[in-house]
């Protein structure tokens, strides 16, 4: 069975966005991205860099981790408010929103149902690994489902934000650290495996 990583970006204090729930990251962005953290996505990651990323910086690579991106409506939001349907057209996105029309780009599935089900549906397919890129609304919403964490740790603290698993409640979970890579900016790459009983 294929696993499911939540493979996300945050402070020091756990969040993944500003409390405006926009992108920090993008062009009027404040989310400090040092060269050596690219460097790092780039060279272990490549697939979880969007479209428009792989093009200006001539990635080709398929990456060996995902093949999957799941993603809750407000992220994918900020993909369509900047025109991109679809800003990773190298692998297969799954969006789930109550909301939004069916996608018109065939890349790209609108899933209505419960999170939960259609991840444990996934999981049972043949293929790599599945990427839950976020936000933490429905990283909340599939805690329980998430098999692996990578934590992208900025050495910065926002005071308030999005949370990395939203607003869910309490439940407290256990896991186990595969890796730790250190970089000289003072960004971390956390790995941590989910402990099961
Ligand atoms: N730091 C990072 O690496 C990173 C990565 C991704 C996103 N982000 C940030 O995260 C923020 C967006 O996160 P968010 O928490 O506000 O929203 P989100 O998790 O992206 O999307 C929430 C939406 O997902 C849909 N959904 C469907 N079923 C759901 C369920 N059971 N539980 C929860 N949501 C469900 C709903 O859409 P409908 O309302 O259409 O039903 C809901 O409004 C943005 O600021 C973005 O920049 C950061």
């Amino acid at each position: 069975m294929r696993a499911l990583t939540y493979f996300i970006a945050t402070t020091l204090d756990g969040h993944i966005a500003g409390p405006d729930r926009g992108d920090p990251t993008g062009p009027d962005g404040w989310w400090p991205m040092a060269e050596d953290y690219v460097a790092h996505l780039v060279a272990h990651y490549p697939e979880a860099l969007p479209g428009p990323a792989r093009s200006a910086l001539g990635i080709t690579e398929e990456g060996t981790l995902f093949d999957t991106v799941v993603s809750g409506r407000r992220t994918y939001q900020i993909g369509l408010d900047a025109g991109l349907t679809n800003a990773y057209p190298h692998l297969s996105q799954v969006v789930f929103s109550r909301s939004l029309p069916p996608s018109t780009d065939p890349g790209v599935e609108v899933v209505d149902s419960d999170p939960v089900e259609a991840v444990r549906a996934l999981k049972q397919r043949d293929g790599k690994g599945i990427w839950l890129v976020g936000g933490g609304d429905l990283a909340g919403a599939l805690h329980d489902e998430i098999d692996v964490l990578v934590l992208k740790v900025s050495p910065m603290t926002l005071g308030s934000g999005v949370a990395l698993f939203g607003e869910s409640s309490f439940a407290p979970r256990l896991w186990s650290l595969r890796e730790s890579v250190v970089l000289d900016s003072g960004a971390l790459f956390l790995t941590y495996d989910r402990v099961r009983d």
